[in-house]
């Protein structure tokens, strides 16, 4: 049985352990990015290595009805002044968007903004950008990274909106705490993005089955909906849009009162269709050269993503052998 082979038959929850596992290797993350053969699957997933090239991506969503949050990707960063240098890059993006007349809203990871560094150093980078953002009426959205780094998101989200309240937060349906986690953030007034949850998290912590998070993140969708919290329901999965839909219909919630927001290159369709019934959809859109492990956490995401990856190198390989 050939690897590409043994990846397909491989249960979906080895494969998506093995391949978030993949995602922290620095050594792969070296191999993957100097590699030309993964540049045409990395670009369906991420709107260019530098601002220039993402920003027609961005404006094009804009022409095509869509709202965008821009992710300046980088993660887990362990010296201060790449953290700073992380913060500065945010605040070049923030200006660049205004410039263009494009979505002033960002998403941004504490670990790539200094967290594994210091507390002080991570808050006070945050609010910079929070406030780079005010200062053109735009909005900041805290990532949520892997379960230990819940409780310190909360703590620094909890601070740095006390003071501006532009900045929203990400909850995982995956984690069992989280309907304790929604309430707080909705009785301080916070906004939650809710998704199911990309990490490869402990059963001690998190939901292991498919059914499980889903049925959490229904029941978390309903709080934020009950609440009239402004949720962004952030998902591709047609049933649980669907349900969100009927949801708001019966609680008297009108569309503008919530949001969508899906990943950039995911489910095109599916966005299409719900900016043409007139819900407001929101694109997450990455760019930097840092995506190695945003781009494995995508693979892990859908199983066919890594067996068409693989027919493509296997594809290339066999160009290079020919000499083509
Ligand atoms: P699910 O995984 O059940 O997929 C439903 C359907 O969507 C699939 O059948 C397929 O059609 C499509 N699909 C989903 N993923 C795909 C992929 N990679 N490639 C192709 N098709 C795919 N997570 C996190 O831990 N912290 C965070 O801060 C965020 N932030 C975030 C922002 C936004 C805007 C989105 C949409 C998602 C996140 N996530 C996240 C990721 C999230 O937790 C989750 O891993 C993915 O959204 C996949 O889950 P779905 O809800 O789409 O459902």
């Amino acid at each position: 049985m050939g690897f590409a082979e043994t990846v397909r038959v491989l249960p979906n929850r080895t494969m998506r352990s093995l391949l978030i596992g993949m995602s922290h290797r620095r050594s792969l993350a070296r191999l993957a990015t100097r590699s030309p053969i993964t540049r045409p699957m990395v670009a369906r997933f991420v709107a260019g290595e530098t601002l220039d090239a993402a920003l027609p991506a961005i404006g094009e969503l804009k022409r095509a009805g869509l709202r965008t949050t821009v992710d300046v990707l980088g993660e887990s960063v362990t010296a201060p002044e790449q953290a700073v240098a992380a913060g500065d890059s945010y605040l070049a993006t923030i200006e660049a968007l205004a410039a263009a007349g494009l979505d002033v809203n960002v998403s941004v990871k504490l670990t790539a903004l200094g967290l594994d560094c210091s507390r002080e150093l991570c808050e006070s980078n945050v609010a910079r950008i929070v406030k780079a953002a005010a200062a053109h009426g735009g909005f900041v959205r805290i990532d949520m990274e892997d379960h230990a780094k819940t409780e310190p998101t909360i703590a620094i989200w909890r601070e740095v909106h006390e003071a501006m309240p532009n900045v929203g937060i990400v909850i995982q349906s995956a984690l069992r705490r989280s309907h304790v986690d929604v309430d707080r953030i909705i009785a301080a007034g916070g906004r939650v993005r809710l998704c199911k949850g990309a990490y490869d998290e402990p059963s001690s912590v998190a939901y292991r089955t498919k059914q499980a998070v889903d049925a959490n993140y229904v029941r978390l969708m309903e709080r934020l909906l009950r609440a009239d919290a402004y949720p962004a329901l952030a998902t591709h999965d047609p049933r649980i849009i669907s349900r969100a839909i009927d949801m708001a219909d019966r609680l008297d919630v009108p569309r503008h009162r919530f949001e969508f927001q899906m990943l950039y290159g995911i489910r095109r369709d599916l966005q299409r269709t719900l900016v043409d019934r007139g819900y407001t959809v929101r694109v997450y859109v990455p760019y930097g050269c840092e995506w190695y492990p945003y781009f494995m956490r995508r693979l892990a995401e859908r199983p066919a993503n890594v067996a068409f990856m693989l027919r493509s190198l296997a594809k290339e390989e066999g160009r290079r052998i020919r000499g083509q």
